[in-house]
This record gives C-alpha cells, structure tokens and sequence, in this order.
C-alpha cells in the first residue's frame, strides 16, 4: 500500500463542507473590507525565502532543483510571493493593494497534532501604508474574520521595533529574538549574559513581561524611553479600543520570521494543546530586498487547519434523488437523470445492480426519492415514485414529480 507523505491528510466530503463552509466566512469577510483575491506559484525560487524569512523557515523549507538545475522551494508562506507578485505586476495599481489569498503551504516540520507538513493559510496584506490606521485595518480583519467564525480566541499585540531597539547593536539578534518567540527565558538569559550584556538582559526581560491593557505601554515607556514605535503601538491600540476590539499589549511577541519592523500580532485559542496559534502577523518589510522599492506593507495569515479543528458547523441536509434503472432501461433513466438535474441532486446505477439493490443502495445513502424507470412506466408515462423517508409510494408523471418537488433544490 502507498500512503500519503508524512504531515500531509486527505479530505472527506463532510470536512471539505465544513471547511468550505469557514473558507466562505474569511472570504466574504475579506471582500467586506474591499480586499481582491491573489494567487501565487505554488513554488518559488528558493533565494525569495532565504533572503529573509528567517533560520527557521529555512529549515522547514522544502525545496529541489528541477530539470534545468534552479534551486526551488515549495511555499512555506505567502507573505514574501505576494511582495513578489506586487513587485512585478502591480506598478501602476493605485496604493494601497488590499489581498487575500487562501492557500497550501509547506513546511518541513515534525508533524504533531495542529502542526502539519502541507496546511492552509487564509491571509490577507495590505501594502503601501505605514500608517497606525493600516495595522489597525488588518488587525480588525483579523478579529471580525475569527468572530465569525464563533470560536474562543485572544488577541495579542506587540512591536518588534521597540524590542530590536533594546537589542541594537548586540550580535545576533535574530537570534535572541527567534529565543523570545520562543518564549526560551532561560534561553535569553544565558545568551546576554554570555556576551556580557546584563543591562540589555534587564531591559529585555522587564518588556517579556510587560503585558496587559493598554495602560502597560505608558509603563514599558518608563524603561524603554520615549520613541515613535512606542507612539505608534499606542495609537494603534486606542484606535482598536475605540472599536471594541478585545486585546492584550504583550511586547514579548518577537514573531518566527525575521521580515517584521513594526507593531506584531498573533492569536491563540484554547483546545488546540501545544500548537495553539491561530493566526500571525504584523507590519514588514521585504520589497527592497526582491529588487523593489522599499515598501510599508502589513498583514496576516490565519492558520486554517487549526482554526477548522475547533469550528463547529452543522451541515444542511441534501436531498438527494436515486433514479433507479430496469435493466434494459439505463438510456431512459439517464435522461430522466440529466431532466431532474436542472434542479436536483440526482444520482443513477452505475454498478449494474439489480432494481432491489439500488433501492437498498439509495436507502444506505439517505436519499430521499427513489424514482423507478421501466417498461410500465415508459407505457403509461407515470413514474414509480417511492418516498424513502416515509416508504410512501405513488405513481406520478414527471411534470407532478418535480412540481412536489420544490423547495428540494440543490
Ligand atoms: P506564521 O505565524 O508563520 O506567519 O504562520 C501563520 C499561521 O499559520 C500560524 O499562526 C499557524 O496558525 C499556521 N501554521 C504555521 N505553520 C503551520 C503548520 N506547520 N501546520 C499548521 N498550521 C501552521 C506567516 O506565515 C506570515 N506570512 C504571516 C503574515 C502575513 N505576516 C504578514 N503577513
């Protein structure tokens, strides 16, 4: 037996419709906030993500080299493609772009409950503003999307910019702040205290812990200095107050990916165990790095598999028809089939079975109308209509058939 890849899963119809169903949420959701859909390459040149999307990333990546020798890697995110797209399609669009993508990803990654190799994000980027009012736009989609969606979710807020401004000029400092993502304290600690730099250690720490309503950003004020990040965090966080917006300030969020400058967010739901973030995202800056001209953008992706495990949704029942074949009359109920399809969900005997069979089959299915073609019914023009629900049967023309039918449509 072949299985599938390691990390990778399969759908059934009934988790298709339930994460059709959430899809239809973010979707109208994105549009409501006057964002266009995008679709990118499923693979990339390597050096797209290598530039810049950090140690991590780089070695989850999956990547190859094809046919003609170039280095490719399928998309472990979409932020950087669409920085891509933007550069090499979108130079006459009026600023700012307002996307949505709703995608597979991959990541070479230890597969674990919530953390799979192949996954979805539905994400969306709004490129061209480093204005307060574009985090605040992104960051309401990213509420209302998750409200809709009925599950317990938290929402917090940080800014990478105040915590790279305590580490400037210390070494590595993706380093440490790939340790704060990781919420590695003692990881920190032995790292600063290593190169000697217990001041920074102090004031690193003191910001890890500020955390809470938006009155902690006048305190992180009294070790971090006055600054413009510090202003812009604040502004950010009045505007999303006076939307009514449930957050927390946490300036310990550092993000997994290096590409960030300015104000951060993520979610985290309960009942998800270890891998319990919904959703990532924040301000960057990656244009000029692909050969564009610098850039404000900010955005997120929401991590769809996750956010589907807790979705409840109760699917609508389908009405379904079997259109049951005497043998010798399969061109007859095909006809009938294709005629009740303009308004139906109908299915015929592909399977050779005999008139008992199908009836049994259609009643394992849950159909709701089994309808017999035959010679009798071919001679008088009535069909033999058995409701399965009740066991009731009569015998109609097909005119009638589908005038009870109403309200049964597809
Ligand atoms: P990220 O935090 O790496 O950010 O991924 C976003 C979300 O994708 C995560 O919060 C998580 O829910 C989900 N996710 C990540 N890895 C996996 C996995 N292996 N299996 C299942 N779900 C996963 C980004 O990718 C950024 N591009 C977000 C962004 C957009 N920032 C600005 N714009």
């Amino acid at each position: 037996m072949i299985s599938r890849p390691r990390g990778t899963r399969d759908f059934l119809p009934s988790e298709m419709e339930k994460r059709r169903a959430l899809e239809m949420i973010f979707r109208e959701t994105a549009e409501k906030y006057g964002y266009g859909e995008i679709k990118t390459p499923v693979f990339e040149h390597l050096e797209l993500f290598t530039i810049k999307s950090g140690e991590g990333i780089i070695q989850e990546i999956y990547n190859f080299k094809d046919k003609g020798g170039r280095d490719l890697a399928l998309r472990p995110e979409l932020t950087a493609p669409v920085t891509r797209m933007v550069i090499e399609e979108c130079h006459s669009m009026p600023r700012p772009l307002r996307f949505y993508y709703f995608d597979n990803c991959f990541r070479y990654e230890r597969p674990q409950k919530g953390r799979y190799r192949e996954f979805w994000q539905f994400g969306a980027e709004l490129i061209g503003s480093n204005s307060p009012l574009a985090d605040v736009e992104v960051i309401s989609l990213a509420y209302t999307m998750l409200l809709k969606t009925g599950i317990k979710f938290e929402l917090n807020i940080g800014h990478v910019g105040i915590l790279r401004d305590i580490l400037s000029g210390i070494e590595n400092q993706n380093h440490i702040m790939r340790l704060i993502d990781k919420k590695d304290r003692a990881g920190v600690e032995d790292y600063l205290k290593r190169i000697g730099e217990v001041d920074v250690l102090d004031r690193v720490l003191s910001l890890i812990d500020t955390s809470g309503g938006i009155e902690v950003i006048e305190r992180a004020r009294e070790f971090t200095g006055k600054s413009d990040d510090i202003d812009h965090l604040e502004l950010v966080a009045k505007y999303l107050e006076n939307l009514e917006i449930e957050f927390t300030i946490d300036l310990g969020i550092a993000r997994g990916l290096d590409y960030y400058t300015g104000v951060v967010f993520e979610v985290y739901a309960e009942g998800l165990g270890a891998q319990n973030q919904i959703c990532g995202g924040g301000s960057y800056r990656l244009a000029h790095l692909f050969g564009g001209k610098d850039m404000p953008a900010t955005g997120f992706a929401l991590g769809f598999d996750r956010i589907a495990e807790l979705f409840s949704h109760t699917s609508e029942k389908k009405s379904i028809i079997a259109v049951i074949s005497v043998p010798g009359y399969e061109e007859h109920a095909l006809k009938l089939a294709s005629r009740l399809r303009e308004r139906f969900r109908v299915i015929t005997d592909v399977m050779g079975r005999s008139v008992k069979n199908q009836f049994s089959h259609a009643s394992s299915l849950g159909c709701d109308y089994a309808v017999v073609i035959g010679m009798k019914e071919i001679e008088t023009g009535k069909l033999t209509v058995k409701n399965l629900q009740t066991g009731d049967q009569y015998e109609v023309t097909p005119e009638e058939f589908i005038k009870n039918l109403n309200g049964m449509e597809t």
